[in-house]
């Protein structure tokens, strides 16, 4: 996976939790990079589930909670670090549902040895949308995540639902809900 996905995920545990428990988690998970990931580069992304179970131990917080909280922070880095992606798309839904579109299929032009995970959605009403994600790589809670960061970059508030659809967490439905403020 590619290393923006680690980077990001250790500015963020230093940035709420201190240089420290960044050095700690990656002693404990034993980390071959010791920590120095470049975006372009590809890693193994078991190393990465291997540093946030690592700080589920330090820190006591829930595992799905510490991914979705990653996944809300790694939006709105990746919406400024591509913004072209997101030009001309004004609302949330229309994002959501053009994922592959607009998004995935951009990033697999520009890098062709990362394989992002795949989405197919569908619009209920104005409010809600179903989508499913569907990756070997099991990151529905950091899709989550990454929908409440779309959420907050359009102003709005989410409620989604998790239905999993395989065992190994690897195909996952979510029903989403734009909440009238
Ligand atoms: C500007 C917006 C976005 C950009 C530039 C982007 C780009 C990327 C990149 C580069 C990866 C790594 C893929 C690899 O190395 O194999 C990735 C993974 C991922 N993306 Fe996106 N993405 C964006 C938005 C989204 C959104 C809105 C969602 C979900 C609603 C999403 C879901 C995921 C997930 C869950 C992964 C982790 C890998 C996996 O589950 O297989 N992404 N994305």
């Amino acid at each position: 996976m590619k290393g923006i996905i680690f980077t990001e995920f250790l500015e963020m545990v230093e940035d709420r939790f201190g240089y420290e428990v960044v050095d700690g988690i990656i002693e404990a998970s034993g980390d071959p990079e010791d920590g120095a990931y470049t975006a372009v580069n590809t890693y193994d992304h078991q190393q990465l589930v291997k540093l946030v179970v690592a700080l589920h131990q330090r820190s006591g917080i829930p595992l799905r909670d510490l991914l979705i909280t990653y996944g809300r922070h790694l939006f709105g880095q990746l919406a400024g670090t591509y913004p072209s992606f997101l030009e001309g798309v004004e609302d949330p839904f229309d994002l959501l549902l053009n994922i592959e579109t607009l998004i995935h299929t951009e990033v697999r032009k520009l890098y062709p040895e990362a394989n992002p995970p795949k989405f197919n959605g569908k619009r209920i009403d104005d409010d809600s949308l179903e989508l499913t994600y569907e990756s070997h790589r099991s990151m529905a809670d950091v899709a989550e995540g990454l929908m409440y960061g779309c959420a907050d970059h359009y102003g709005y508030q989410f409620e989604i639902e998790q239905l999993s659809l395989s065992e190994d967490g690897s195909i996952v439905q979510f029903k989403v809900k734009k909440i009238r403020t």
